[in-house]
């Protein structure tokens, strides 16, 4: 019997520290189901401790996951950690996983902490946290730039204090998979107490290395992989879970090791994720980028045809391509619609979201004959501009554009309750529209991104616009679609700005800012 990796996901906690990335209380539900469905082992579900919304987030993922350990982060002291405790309590299997740091440069500028602090404080998180859970995970956070002589000795007393996994970030993305490796075996080796722990590996991509890390330090012998749905995570990311996962299983003849992994679901996650988010997915992503598969990206090669050998190392049946699957219908009715948010693991709160919902999925009907899996996830990422409690309401549009005259976007919104007739002419339609909008809104806001995908093939299909705002140090997604791409891209500007109205505070786990 090959042992087996433990796959860690921290989608939700260190992808939504992606700037943009974050996600709602039932977003984040979502997503879980999916991870679940996954048979990923440990599911990072949030860090309770950034505000109330997250506290609740987390606490409903532990009260619905049940194949799979939910774990919360917590800084290193009982405050935090009382309060993942709370959060995760009622999950059938949760994990406090705390974390300090160790880099000379992060305990001088960012703790104003002394070396003998950082171990005491450390041991003594582990050793509280331990009263209410045996299974504790401990990061030494930035370990790939910390003295290894330091590290020997924190890490030794947090597994003395009750830490059963130990997770060595590369927290900025600086190592090198040979060190990697090289760290790994250090630590195991020199720490006396090293094999009461489970080894685990945590890697940045700012060099394009997560990856390659992560699997050099299973060489090593890190028995668990912290990874993300498509890299998700600060700056350039962490490591993609699907390539690791795949890795794995494609050169199981090289590393001997296994993953519990149904990877027939790792396509599915990566495009709720990529919708979810407003992040898309390069063509030329592996395993799940559009074009990772020729078969799926429908490239006849003439190597291929013959036999799929010639140039494929896996097979994208195995990863989830599938044709997509008509699922339902215009005479679709809401029994099967309802039927069919269950299968893909959409629970809403009542049945007023139910009726809203199935509203929503019949006017797209009448636009679009088939309803695919991805149409469904599509009408739920766009989640601005209709809710009730949204600042910002999309009623309707109309929008002129002809060769050689100024486009001319007319907009209803409701704003803050009142209904709003705004136009205004652009160098585009999609300028036109995001001007008229902001003839009522003002947001000064700065658009930083703007981009549109089909959700499926075909011309009929649903277009995708994701909008990245900027103001004031905050950076928010919004995400729309329609059939109409005009529409789809007023949706998703309007979801921007209403998250940008909202003012929830939250903290950022390490660098402590809201
Ligand atoms: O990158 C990092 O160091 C982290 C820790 C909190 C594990 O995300
Ligand atoms: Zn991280």
């Amino acid at each position: 019997m090959n042992e087996q990796i433990v796959i860690f996901d921290t989608t939700l906690r260190d992808g939504e520290q992606s700037p943009g990335a974050s996600m709602t209380r039932e977003e984040k539900l979502r997503i879980a189901r999916q991870l679940e469905r996954m048979r990923v082992d440990v599911i990072e579900a949030g860090f309770p401790a950034a505000s109330e919304g997250d506290f609740a987030a987390v606490r409903e993922v532990a009260r619905t996951v049940k194949e799979s350990t939910v774990c919360g982060l917590s800084r290193a002291n009982d405050r935090d950690i009382a309060r993942a405790v709370e959060a995760l309590r009622e999950a059938r299997s949760w994990r406090i996983h705390t974390f300090l740091a160790t880099s000379a440069l992060h305990m001088e500028k960012k703790l104003r902490m002394s070396p003998d602090q950082v171990l005491l404080q450390a041991c003594n998180a582990v050793r509280f946290a331990r009263q209410h859970t045996d299974d504790i995970e401990f990061s030494p956070e930035d370990a790939s730039r910390s003295d290894v002589d330091f590290l020997c000795r924190v890490i030794e007393g947090v597994i003395d204090a009750g830490a059963r996994t130990i997770n060595i970030p590369d927290t900025v993305g600086y190592a090198i998979p040979d060190q990697m490796a090289g760290l790994i075996r250090t630590l195991r080796t020199r720490i006396p107490n090293s094999d009461r722990a489970v080894w685990s590996v945590h890697c940045h991509n700012d060099l394009g290395l997560a990856v390659a890390n992560s699997l050099a330090a299973v060489m090593a012998g890190a028995r668990q992989i912290e990874c993300t749905i498509n890299g998700l995570g600060e700056r350039a990311g962490n490591t993609a879970l699907e390539e690791v996962v795949m890795a794995v299983k494609t050169r199981r003849d090289f590393f001997g090791l296994t993953t519990g992994i149904d990877t027939t679901q790792i396509v599915p996650a990566s495009k709720l994720v990529s919708s979810i988010t407003g992040f898309v997915v390069q063509p030329n992503k592996a395993v799940v980028g559009a074009n990772a598969f020729a078969h799926a990206s429908g490239i006849h090669q003439d190597g291929v045809l013959k036999s799929r050998e010639t140039y494929e190392i896996m097979r994208a049946e195995d990863v989830g391509w599938t044709t997509n699957k008509i699922v339902l219908g215009k005479l679709s009715g809401r029994n099967a619609f309802r039927q069919r948010l269950q299968e893909l693991g959409i629970a809403l709160d009542s049945e007023t979201e139910l009726n809203d919902a199935f509203n929503r999925f019949k006017e797209l009907a009448d636009k679009k004959a088939d309803i695919f899996d991805e149409d469904i996830h599509a009408l739920f990422a766009d989640s601005g501009a209709h809710g009730e409690g949204d600042h910002y309401r999309f009623i309707s549009m109309r929008q002129h554009s002809e060769t050689g005259e100024k486009p001319l976007a007319e907009l209803v919104l409701l704003c803050n309750g009142r209904e709003h007739h705004v136009k205004a002419e652009g160098s585009g339609p999609v300028d036109a529209t995001f001007k008229a909008i902001e003839s009522i809104a003002a947001s000064q806001a700065e658009l930083v991104l703007y981009s549109v995908n089909a959700v499926t093939s075909g011309t009929e299909s649903q277009g995708e616009v994701t909008v990245r705002l900027a103001k004031g140090g905050r950076v928010v997604n919004g995400v729309g679609a329609d059939t109409d791409i005009i529409v789809a891209s007023a949706h998703a500007y309007l979801s921007a700005l209403n998250k940008l109205h909202s003012t929830i505070e939250r903290v950022n786990p390490q660098t402590g800012t809201a």
